[in-house]
């Protein structure tokens, strides 16, 4: 690239991140990161861009050797540098080795190190102590690198067809299995699910919860039929609890019930990890496949990545078992999923997209598609809720008749 279009960047780059510093706000926070990415593409050479892009998974690989060297844990409490020889003795793995996996690290921006092999902790590795996170990087790394290894070989078998069916996807090529989805399969391998739940947890990011920004009190709560024993949000398909224990969180007095549902060995995985009697969530055990949506006149029932996971044939199916518990002009639908803009999409929707795409056979949709797909079900779309930022918006919807 020419010197004067690097200038140009530069200035606009510039510009941005000066916004972003006087306002603080999200999206410019967002828009000034996009800009930095464009000036980084400018100054790099197209053969170099590749070599580093194609390198990827042995950075994460590195981040995986660290977090199972111990490493930010003992690094996320220092205040001064850290020398290898205490970050080795933790496992009591070889120096050279470990020296070698931080350099990365250090090559990344993800440690520091102030003087020759000894090391100082950033935000993100002290991240890396924290369970969500923990559980983003070992169900990416263990269940889904391998899967992301097999998925265009599989996707070159199927003649490149746009993957539809959960019981024929890329993973049970990878995996060697047949006749069960990704969350059977997963409910079959104990430590799979463990992970995959902490994935789960992990997956908001940075992005703020949805009571934070959607407005809970006008919409949702400001009803009069609402007393202590009406279910007051049905979270379906729920995994640890999480989002539900974050709406206990912001709104610990109002009346109503909180409802966890999923798949049996969920609901028993998640009793070991959340404290859900603490939060006063309770748990139904729920197939939306193969049963009616058991809890009648909720109030809210939500989905988080649910029907992301499914192609429409199936998705439809979860939205036949719900409708007959729904109580009309009283329940609503409340959706926090990705509404995919129609150009330059966001990276975090479209990785996302291949994720689910190889994992499930699902998809992130379009608010086109959404469309579709929900008032072909018989629901009528009240409102898309479009966040600040690239995080999930919300589909609020009610029964259409
Ligand atoms: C992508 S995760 C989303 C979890 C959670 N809503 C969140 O956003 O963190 C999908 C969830 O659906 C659950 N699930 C999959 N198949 C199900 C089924 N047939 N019936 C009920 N839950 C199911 C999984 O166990 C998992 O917890």
């Amino acid at each position: 690239m020419d010197s004067s279009s690097v200038r140009d960047i530069l200035d606009k780059t510039r510009a941005l991140v000066e916004e972003h510093l006087s306002t603080g706000s999200l999206s410019s926070r967002i828009q000034a990161q996009d800009q930095v990415q464009k000036l980084v593409w400018a100054l790099e050479q197209p053969r170099d861009a590749i070599m580093k892009l194609a390198y990827g998974p042995a950075v994460t690989m590195a981040l995986k050797i660290a977090l199972d060297l111990n490493i930010f844990s003992v690094l996320a409490p220092a205040t001064s540098p850290v020398p290898l020889a205490e970050l080795a003795a933790a496992k009591q793995a070889d120096p050279l080795l470990v020296e070698r996996v931080l350099r990365v690290l250090v090559a990344k921006g993800i440690v520091n190190e102030p003087a020759p092999a000894e090391y100082l902790p950033t935000a993100v590795a002290k991240e890396l102590t924290q369970r969500p996170s923990i559980g983003v990087l070992e169900s990416l790394f263990c269940e889904f690198i391998p899967l992301f290894r097999q998925t265009p070989e599989f996707l070159k078998l199927t003649k490149y067809r746009n993957p539809e069916d959960p019981l024929a996807t890329a993973l049970q090529y990878t995996y060697n299995f047949n006749n069960m989805d990704g969350f059977t399969w997963l409910c079959g391998n104990p430590d799979a699910l463990r992970r995959f739940n902490g994935f789960m947890e992990g997956q908001r990011t940075d992005r703020p919860h949805w009571a934070d920004w959607f407005p809970v009190r006008e919409r949702v709560l400001d009803h009069p039929d609402l007393g202590p024993e009406t279910p007051l949000i049905v979270d379906i398909g729920a995994n640890r609890g999480h989002d539900l224990i974050g709406f206990r969180q912001r709104f610990p007095d109002v009346p109503g019930k909180l409802m966890l549902e999923d798949l049996p060995k969920v609901i028993d995985e998640v009793r070991d990890a959340q404290d859900l009697e603490a939060a006063k969530v309770e748990t139904q055990v729920f197939d939306f496949f193969n049963e009616i949506q058991p809890i009648h006149g909720a109030r809210v029932y939500y989905f988080k990545h649910i029907l992301h996971d499914w192609s429409d044939e199936k998705a439809s199916i979860i939205i036949k078992n719900l409708k007959p518990a729904m109580r009309p002009g009283f329940s609503k639908i409340i959706m926090e999923e990705y509404i995919l803009a129609d150009q330059n999409a966001a990276l975090l929707s479209c990785v996302t997209d291949m994720a689910v795409m190889a994992f499930c056979s699902g998809l992130e949709r379009t608010r086109r598609r959404w469309d579709t797909l929900l008032t072909e079900n018989g629901l009528r779309v009240i409102k898309y809720w479009v966040p600040e930022g690239d995080g999930l918006g919300i589909i609020e919807a009610e029964l259409a008749e």
